[in-house]
């Protein structure tokens, strides 16, 4: 290579990020609307085993997908989607990266399939109201996104029986509307965030069956006051994961629950 055009390639590294970050500047936002939410549902459709009768086939181009099973519409507002539960009609396939183009303001119900792959990153638009994100009981693997996180909506994440590995997200901790966190029945592995403890709305915590190890704070009981489900190993207090110290707080409220049940 001649200097010149050294130089020119030289030239071209630097300036090309520039120029895309100039113009990314003046790109039009993405203005999602009932269509764009049709198309991420259609491609949420191909990403699926096809093996018929699918249990889609009302999914159709030629209909509104506010008439399609499993989806449901704000018809008096915008008429957005703003909840899918396809729970336990039997999917199978991957979760498409477009769901993230669905901006969601109620329900993601996907539980009770057999659905395998990794959850897509990219559910991070700003919601207006409240979010259930149930994926439990598929073959998900890979690990949770962090960027769950930036959801300040989501009231439950309910991810239980599938493999996911990895350590919880300390990301996580800042969902200030939690209520349940279930993670029931998975591979990951490490210690449970310090984050988790500031969540003080959570009403339902399981971790059960999982590869977790550490010790519970002291004041768990006065961080987390709504706890009212709390599975480390199945509330039985004989087989409590011995890698998972409790607190006496915990072990005290953990024989309660036990006793109630
Ligand atoms: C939705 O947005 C697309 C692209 O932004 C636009 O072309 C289309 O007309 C819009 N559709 C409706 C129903 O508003
Ligand atoms: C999904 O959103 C991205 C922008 O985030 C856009 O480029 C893409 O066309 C959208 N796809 C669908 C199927 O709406
Ligand atoms: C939904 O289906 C009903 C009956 O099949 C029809 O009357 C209605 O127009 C459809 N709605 C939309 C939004 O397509
Ligand atoms: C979702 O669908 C399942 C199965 O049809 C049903 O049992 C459940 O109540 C539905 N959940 C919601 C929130 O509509
Ligand atoms: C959360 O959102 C912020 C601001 O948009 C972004 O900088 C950050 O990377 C996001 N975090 C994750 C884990 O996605
Ligand atoms: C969300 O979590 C709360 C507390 O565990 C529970 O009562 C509620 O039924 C959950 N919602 C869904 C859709 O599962
Ligand atoms: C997950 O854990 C189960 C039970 O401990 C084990 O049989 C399986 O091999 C693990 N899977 C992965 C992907 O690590
Ligand atoms: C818990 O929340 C407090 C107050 O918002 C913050 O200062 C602290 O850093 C958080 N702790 C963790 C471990 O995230």
């Amino acid at each position: 290579m001649g200097f010149y055009s050294q130089l020119v390639s030289h030239f071209a590294l630097l300036i090309i990020p520039i120029l895309t970050r100039f113009l990314s500047f003046h790109v039009e936002p993405f203005t999602p609307n009932i269509t764009t939410d049709k198309e991420a549902l259609i491609s949420f459709k191909s990403q699926l085993s096809n093996d018929p009768p699918h249990p889609l086939y009302s999914w159709d181009h030629n209909s509104s997908p506010c008439n399609w099973t499993g989806v449901f519409c704000n018809n008096l507002h915008d008429n957005r989607v703003v909840a899918l539960n396809l729970s336990g009609l039997g999917l199978s396939g991957h979760i498409s990266t477009y769901i993230g183009n669905l901006s969601f303001h109620d329900s993601l119900q996907l539980q009770n399939n057999q659905l395998t792959g990794v959850i897509p990153d990219q559910i991070d638009i700003d919601l207006l109201i409240k979010l259930e994100v149930k994926l439990g009981k598929n073959n998900l693997y890979g690990t949770i996104p962090p960027s769950l996180g930036n959801i300040s909506t989501l009231t439950n994440i309910s991810f239980g029986t599938n493999t996911l590995s990895g350590k919880i997200p300390s990301h996580l901790g800042r969902l200030k509307n939690l209520i349940e966190l279930d993670l029931t029945i998975n591979n990951l592995t490490g210690t449970i965030p310090p984050s988790i403890y500031n969540l003080s709305s959570l009403v339902n915590f399981a971790l059960a069956a999982n590869d977790l190890w550490g010790e519970f704070p002291e004041d768990v009981g006065n961080r987390l006051p709504k706890l009212l489900v709390f599975r480390v190993e199945f509330l039985d207090p004989c087989t409590i994961s011995p890698t998972l110290k409790l607190s006496k707080w915990l072990t005290t409220r953990l024989m309660e629950l036990y006793h109630q049940v």
